[in-house]
């Protein structure tokens, strides 16, 4: 069930269900009742009844898939495909997949963590698990793209993106979230652009030799990462990060569902 728009998670999930022999159910939310003003837990106990075991949701607020999980009376079984600015905890799986794939351990790992962390439910998911495992993790931002209360977690801040990818074992550039500024009176991308773009020669000059440059995606080219350096052999990760997600999500969706009988 995807309120807000996605290319990665939606597909994925439904690739990966479909690898476990799932049946799937694409809720189409413009041709669904909620158009008509039904609400979410009335949405989920009905289609509890119709047959379904699991939702992926997403969804533009924060928090309304924990809220929706508390009101809905029978046992429907939720994974957060992103909600709002909260969380995004398939796709921090997927990336620390990645990272064990191309690192081995992140403990110790300089991670450097660079874009709209404000409104990044993917930094803060993130930030969550990466913290488990002892990385050194570093934001970085703009002041007006700050991570509010980023002194309550143990990460470190920057800046200047020198500093922050000196020496970086993985860079993890964020999408600057247009749509989620369009109130806010936010300064143009060109700006962004001048001061935070990663490029090839940036990489090369202050990050780690084999560093790892990652992407949740949608990428904008030529605004948070260089188009040059997305074509290369580096930039190919991100790809990469997305085929995990296939297999990451597999896992979620057998563990929840397993003893479920999903596939004949
Ligand atoms: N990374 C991610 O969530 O991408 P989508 O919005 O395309 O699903």
């Amino acid at each position: 069930m995807f309120c807000e728009n996605s290319t990665r998670t939606k597909c994925s999930f439904e690739i990966a269900g479909q690898k476990l022999g799932m049946n799937i159910v694409n809720f189409d939310i413009s041709h669904s009742s909620l158009s008509k003003g039904e609400s979410l837990k009335d949405t989920m106990e009905n289609l509890f009844f119709l047959g379904v075991n699991a939702v992926v949701i997403r969804h533009s607020l924060s928090g309304i898939i924990n809220n929706v999980m508390r009101l809905v009376s029978y046992p429907i079984k939720f994974v957060n495909g992103g909600d709002g600015t909260h969380a995004h905890p398939s796709q921090a799986l997927l990336d620390f997949y990645t990272m064990l794939e191309k690192i081995g351990s992140v403990e110790n790992k300089k991670i450097t963590i660079i874009g709209d962390v404000s409104h990044s439910r993917v930094a803060k998911s993130n930030i969550s698990l990466l913290s488990k495992f002892n990385a050194d993790i570093h934001l970085c931002a703009p002041s007006y793209l700050q991570f509010e209360n980023f002194e309550a977690f143990n990460v470190k801040y920057h800046d200047n993106v020198k500093e922050a990818i000196s020496e970086a074992n993985v860079v993890m550039v964020l999408r600057v979230q247009n749509e989620r500024h369009e109130k806010e009176g936010y300064p143009d991308s060109s700006e962004y652009k001048r001061l935070y773009e990663i490029d090839t020669n940036l990489l090369k000059q202050y990050a780690a030799d084999d560093v790892i440059l990652m992407h949740p995606g949608p990428a904008n080219r030529n605004i948070e990462v260089s188009s040059e350096l997305l074509d290369t052999q580096v930039g190919k990760t991100i790809l990469e990060q997305a085929q995990n997600g296939v297999y990451v999500r597999m896992a979620i969706l057998n563990t929840l569902l397993k003893g479920d009988n999903y596939a004949s």
